[in-house]
Order: C-alpha cells, then structure tokens, then sequence
C-alpha cells in the first residue's frame, strides 16, 4: 500500500491548501497525542497529522481504536477557538456532520450519525460504525485550541468489537484514493469549523438532525456506576446535548462519559 504523499495532497485542498499543514507519520502512537505535543509547543492551527499507523489509537475513556495501515484513515487536526470550553460541547457533533457530508460529497450513501461521536453506516436494519471522532481540549494562555481525531474504516477493522463496525468499501462501488478522500475531510471540516465557530453548534443542527441514525427511536443513556435512562431518543439541541422524552418528562443529557444505544 502506498504511503499518503502530502504533496499530492495540496493540489487537491485547492484554495484551502494554505489552511492546513499536514505532515504523514509512518507510525505513532496516536495522532490526538502526536498533535497534543505539537499544540504545546505552539504548532498554529490548521495543523494535521495523519498517522499510517497508531500504536496506541484511542477512542473515549481510552478504548483502543483499530486500524489496519491501508484499511482506514487516521489523522487529526489541530483548531483554534475563542470564548469559554463549554461552548465547545458541541463539536464533535459538528465535526461528524462534516465528515458525513465529506463522505456523502464522495458518492457514499447511507451515512447516518450518532450522538455525540460516531459516524454510522445503514446496514440492512440496523447501523454499523464507520468512523469515530475524538475531541479533546488544549487550554492556555493562548486560549482554546481543539484537537480533532478522525478514524474513518476504509474496510472494517478484523477482531471482536462490541458494536458491528463498516467501512466505506460497502457504501461506494469503488474505494476513493485515500488522498482525494483525505482533501475532502479536510475541506468539509473546514467549512463546518467556520460555521461553528461564527454560529456554534445552532448553525448546524439542522445538518446533524438530518442524518441522525436514531430520530424518534427508543434508547437507553448509560453511564458508569448509575441507573440507566431510557427514552425516546430526540436527537441534538441547539447546543450539541441530547434530548431524550422520558416517561418522566423531557430530559437534556451534556456529552460526557455517557454511551447511547438502541432499546
Ligand atoms: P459508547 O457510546 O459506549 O461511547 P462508542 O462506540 O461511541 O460507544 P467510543 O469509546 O466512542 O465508543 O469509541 C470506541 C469504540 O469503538 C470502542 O468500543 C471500540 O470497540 C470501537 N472501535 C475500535 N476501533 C474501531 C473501528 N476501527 N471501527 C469501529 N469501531 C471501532
Ligand atoms: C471513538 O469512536 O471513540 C473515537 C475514535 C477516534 C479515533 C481517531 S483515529 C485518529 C485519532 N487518534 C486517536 O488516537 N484517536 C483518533
């Protein structure tokens, strides 16, 4: 499998190509991490690392995320944002919408979200997970700058996981070559960035609704070392959190060590 070339990157960013600074990594230990330490030693936003391979890929509460080098694309970015963090509680959100709309830009049909971090795939009745997004925060004096995580499956990952997981072999007839692919994540996250940083999550909850996997679905929230909430599962409020219809009333969950999954 050929590497990712940045060169041959550039001319496909086209007038964003000045946005963004990408570096390719054979091997790291997580791109999150890898662009943690770049953030720290004052690495400027638009910055990207795209790793050929992780050692240590991680998803939330550091679950460990799988990827084969060839089978997927594992890269994050660095952003930078004014105001207060809790702001930002809807971001990965926000970046989901952007990655569906990449891949949707793309050919691929059937890409569906889930609140608050992952990217689906219809499959039959149900969903697969075709990518998963880690946001973490990097706050000094300079402000807040977001660190952005994308693992998009080019074909799902071999192994035991708890949820069934896609790839983006089964929504298109062909596999885009992961440069193309990669510029058109890049470009769709920079245009939903900018939307979010001018209106917040508002100004595109309209585009995550359209694509929510679970609209008007039964689910339960569960959350570590309490009782779980079930509910009808209304999708993303205007600040990113999750609105469920309990047999008790209306209930408004923030993105934190939550899972959600169907009834
Ligand atoms: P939860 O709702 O419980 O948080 P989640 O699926 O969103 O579930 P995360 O912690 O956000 O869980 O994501 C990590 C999960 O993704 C792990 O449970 C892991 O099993 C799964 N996973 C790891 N690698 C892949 C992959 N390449 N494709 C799909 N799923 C994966
Ligand atoms: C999740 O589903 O919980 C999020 C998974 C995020 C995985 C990506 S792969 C690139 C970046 N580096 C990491 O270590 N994690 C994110």
């Amino acid at each position: 499998m050929p590497g990712l070339d940045p060169i041959r990157l550039k001319p496909l960013l086209g007038p964003l190509a000045g946005r963004f600074d990408v570096d390719v990594l054979a091997e790291c230990d997580s791109t999150n991490s890898e662009i943690q330490r770049r953030a720290e030693a004052g690495a400027p936003a638009g910055t990207v690392v795209v790793a050929e391979r992780q050692t240590a890929g991680r998803g939330r509460r550091g679950r460990t995320w799988l990827a084969e080098p060839g089978d997927g694309l594992t890269f994050s970015l660095l952003w930078r944002f004014g105001g207060p963090p809790a702001w930002l509680s809807g971001l990965s959100l926000a970046v989901g919408v952007g990655v569906a709309r990449a891949l949707e830009d793309c050919g691929a049909a059937g890409v569906a979200l889930k609140w608050p971090n992952d990217v689906l795939l219809r499959r039959g009745e149900g969903f697969a997970k075709l990518a998963g997004i880690l946001v973490e925060l990097v706050v000094d004096r300079r402000g807040i700058q977001a660190v952005i995580g994308i693992g998009l499956n080019l074909r799902p990952p071999a192994g035991d996981l708890p949820q069934p997981a896609a790839g983006l072999v089964e929504a298109l007839p062909a596999l885009p070559d992961r440069h193309g692919l990669l510029a058109a994540l890049l470009a769709a996250q920079a245009e939903v960035l900018d939307r979010f940083a001018g209106q917040g999550f508002a100004g595109l909850q309209a585009d995550w609704q359209a694509r929510h996997a679970w609209q008007d679905r039964p689910v339960e929230v569960l959350q570590e070392g309490a009782a779980g909430i079930a509910g009808r599962c209304l999708g993303a409020d205007r600040d990113g959190s999750l609105l469920l219809a309990t047999a008790g009333g209306m209930r408004r969950i923030l993105a934190g060590d939550v899972s959600l999954r169907p009834a």
